[in-house]
């Protein structure tokens, strides 16, 4: 399965991302969270980004195509993958459909997780995610069962440095402007879908679920069962 998960700040790819991985077994991968790891390891890459990251602008689309055109490269990435926040603009979008027809092996599902900008303001104030293994939480919607740290690895949890109201309404609108093109860039090719993401997690996930099965191979037993 080849997904691109697309929508506003804070609609849910990440989470989605999460509960997709843990069913289908394939690696999510988001180009956020590669850029954020590289702007705490203090890296030259990690330098170069923090500038854009910490003012809610895009990274330079040749920053952003270097760390996805390394990390598609993984073993890990050979029977497909969850891309979350890439492509972008319609540009990242471009290359991505150039570099996979090489292996013929392109995207198969954009998916548009639906939700008003109003929404996005609420879920990023709220959000709080894990220091340690990047797990995300809401301080209403979705809580951590201990105070302030992690269920699954017990890390601290944090606020995401471009979480504040300010900056996230500049990350709407850098989406409408640069990123949403890339939605109709799906459109006039046949492989966008849409849920909408304003349901609660897991009637999200259902829906999801349901469109990503009418993609996946059969198994065995279903191939057999399908040939009687
Ligand atoms: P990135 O990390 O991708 O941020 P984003 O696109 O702004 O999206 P978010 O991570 O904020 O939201 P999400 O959709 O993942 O929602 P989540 O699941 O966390 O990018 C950050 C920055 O990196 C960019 O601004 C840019 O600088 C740079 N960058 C990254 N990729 C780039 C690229 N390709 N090119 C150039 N620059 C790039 O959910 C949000 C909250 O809501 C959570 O608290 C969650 O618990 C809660 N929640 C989720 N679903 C629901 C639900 N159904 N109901 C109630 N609450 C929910
Ligand atoms: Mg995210």
């Amino acid at each position: 399965m080849r997904l691109v998960l697309l929508g506003l700040p804070g609609a849910g790819k990440g989470t989605q991302g999460e509960h997709i991985t843990e069913k289908y077994g394939i690696p999510h991968i988001s180009t956020g969270s590669l850029i954020r790891e590289a702007v705490a390891s203090g890296s030259p890459l990690g330098q170069e980004a923090n500038g854009y990251i910490s003012k809610g602008n895009l990274v330079p689309d040749e920053l952003a195509i270097r760390i996805i055109h390394e990390r598609l490269q993984a073993p890990d990435c050979a029977g497909g993958w969850i891309l979350d926040g890439f492509p972008r603009t319609v540009r990242q979008a471009v290359f991505l459909d150039e570099q996979l027809a090489l292996s013929n092996s392109g995207v198969q599902i954009a998916l548009d997780i639906r939700i008003t900008p109003e929404e996005a303001v609420r879920r990023i104030s709220q959000r709080r995610v894990c220091s340690q293994c990047g797990a995300v939480y809401h301080l209403t919607y979705y809580r951590a069962k201990g105070k302030g740290v992690c269920d699954k690895c017990g890390g601290d949890l944090i606020q995401r440095s471009d979480d504040t109201v300010e900056t996230a309404r500049n990350r709407l609108d850098v989406y409408m402007v640069q990123t949403h093109p890339v939605v109709h860039y799906y459109a006039q090719s046949g492989r966008l879908y849409s849920v909408d993401g304003e349901a609660a997690i897991k009637d999200v996930f259902a829906d999801v679920d349901s469109l990503i099965s009418r993609f996946a191979e059969p198994t065995a037993e279903e191939s057999v069962g399908g040939a009687r």
